[in-house]
């Protein structure tokens, strides 16, 4: 979706689809027995994971345009002993979603494997719950975990770990299981599965109290095929919106999902003094609301100011947008300090050292204190250096180093190295050739580079 030029010379992009909501999309679709239509999923290297994962299942995925037909014998009629281990690439929200369903299958012998990023990361945060729920499986705390499925009882757990994927694990479990089962958690983290189930007529409810929420689940519940459409990637959009922001360039980016647990991103911009506008999308075609961004030209300039303190309760909702803002936040006028990000160090690599190796590279200081991040400030495009920078198979660093690069060559005219750009495929197929026309556009409105950013 490389962005077209709209009539009024701001380029529009379509967000992509979101990753967290496509994921949850096919696992309900792949648990109702037939032929269930999915608009505008997004197909990336971690979503082909989750269908990759159910396909060895016995699930059938039919693509033509932008629409998946997912084709499924219904749980009940998943293979019990898949022929091959299944591969969750480098998804945890697979992994650990499939630890959650499968366990509450009977019969099912299953081993989940993933690359080695994915074999690092922690599994016990799902797998203990599942084990008070009364599941059984071979595991330490990584992956391959190897699942021995047995009909569940209704259950009453509680994670340590404000952590939707733990959630939505616990959820898929408790929809084969016979009464009522909770899962308590730290509030703040993202709610699509909720949102979907209600959507769908599933018996799942959400109540919120002194900072834990909890879901209560009514099962067994029987899931029909559905139709839903995915709506855009807020995670994503961040991208789009650093990289107009730093080049001084506006954008339109359209269908972003509104859900206000995905958008604390804006929040924090907001507190830096920028200010990104949203129009609600009158479509109700989407599984939840949506909104176009409006970023205008050089929006940073002259206003962005520090962000402060970011409070550790909006972490889980800007989690997967820590270090694009801390790209964004490098060229403030002082220091921002995000609380309690520690989280970061268990994502797709050490995510925090990863923002702090990218900002030093490219001339910001930063540094963790304990579980939070110092971000000095006071980058400007003339002291940024051209660096060489190792996102370690991590899509988000990536995107982030690819964003400073493109400020680097387009206003300081210095070349860098990021010595891995295809693991962008993993939530964001299209992220280089919506840089490359964001560059084109920001060449064309200001082609003495005097008016870039934050001038
Ligand atoms: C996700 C939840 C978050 C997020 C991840 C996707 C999801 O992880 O960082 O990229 O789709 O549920 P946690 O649940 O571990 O916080």
């Amino acid at each position: 979706m490389p962005a077209k030029p709209s009539t009024t010379s701001v380029p529009s992009i379509s967000c992509p689809p979101d990753k967290s909501i496509t994921h949850r999309v096919l696992f309900l679709a792949a648990m109702a027995r037939g032929r269930s239509r999915v608009v505008r999923p997004l197909l990336s290297g971690d979503t082909r994971a989750t269908m990759d994962c159910l396909a060895g299942l016995g699930v059938r995925f039919h693509e033509s345009g932008d629409v998946v037909e997912v084709d499924s014998p219904g749980i009940a009629g998943w293979h019990r002993r898949p022929s091959a281990p299944l591969y969750a690439g480098n998804s945890g929200t697979t992994a650990r979603f499939l630890a959650g369903v499968l366990s509450a299958c009977p019969g099912m012998e299953a081993v989940i494997t993933g690359d080695a990023s994915l074999s690092r990361r922690p599994m016990r945060r799902v797998l203990d719950l599942l084990e008070q729920a009364g599941a059984t499986s071979a595991a330490s705390d990584t992956l391959p975990v190897t699942v021995h499925g047995r009909r569940l009882k209704a259950f009453d757990v509680r994670s340590p770990h404000g952590s939707a994927q733990v959630k939505t694990a616990m959820v898929l479990a408790a929809l084969t299981c016979d009464g009522v089962s909770r899962v308590t958690l730290p509030d703040g983290s993202r709610n699509h599965t909720e949102i979907l189930c209600a959507n769908l007529g599933l018996p799942v409810t959400a109540s919120r109290e002194g900072g834990v929420e909890t879901i209560t689940v009514h099962g067994p519940a029987e899931i029909n095929p559905f139709e839903v459409t995915v709506p855009g990637d807020p995670s994503s959009a961040a991208f789009i919106v650093a990289a107009a922001l730093l080049s001084g360039t506006g954008v339109i980016i359209r269908g972003v999902c509104g859900n206000p647990l995905r958008s604390a991103f804006l929040d924090v911009l907001d507190q830096a003094g920028v200010v990104i506008q949203r129009a609600p999308v009158a479509s109700h075609e989407f599984t939840e609301p949506a909104e176009d961004w409006v970023v205008e030209a050089a929006a940073t300039r002259g206003v962005m100011r520090p962000a402060g303190e970011i409070p550790a309760a909006w972490v889980p909702a800007i989690i997967d947008e820590i270090p694009v803002l801390a790209t964004i936040l490098a060229f403030a006028p002082g220091r921002s300090l995000f609380r309690g990000v520690g989280e970061l160090r268990v994502k797709e690599s050490d995510r925090l050292a990863g923002t702090i190796r990218l900002l030093e590279a490219a001339g910001c200081a930063a540094r963790a204190i304990g579980d939070d991040l110092e971000i000095a400030g006071g980058l400007t495009p003339a002291a940024l250096k051209s660096f060489e920078f190792d996102p370690a198979g991590d899509h988000r660093l990536a995107m982030a180093a690819m964003v400073l690069e493109m400020v680097s060559e387009f206003v300081a005219q210095k070349t860098c190295t990021i010595s891995d750009r295809s693991c962008v495929e993993v939530s964001f197929p299209d992220f280089p050739a919506v840089l490359t026309s964001l560059r084109n556009s920001a060449q064309t409105s200001s082609p003495s580079r005097k008016r870039g950013i934050l001038s």
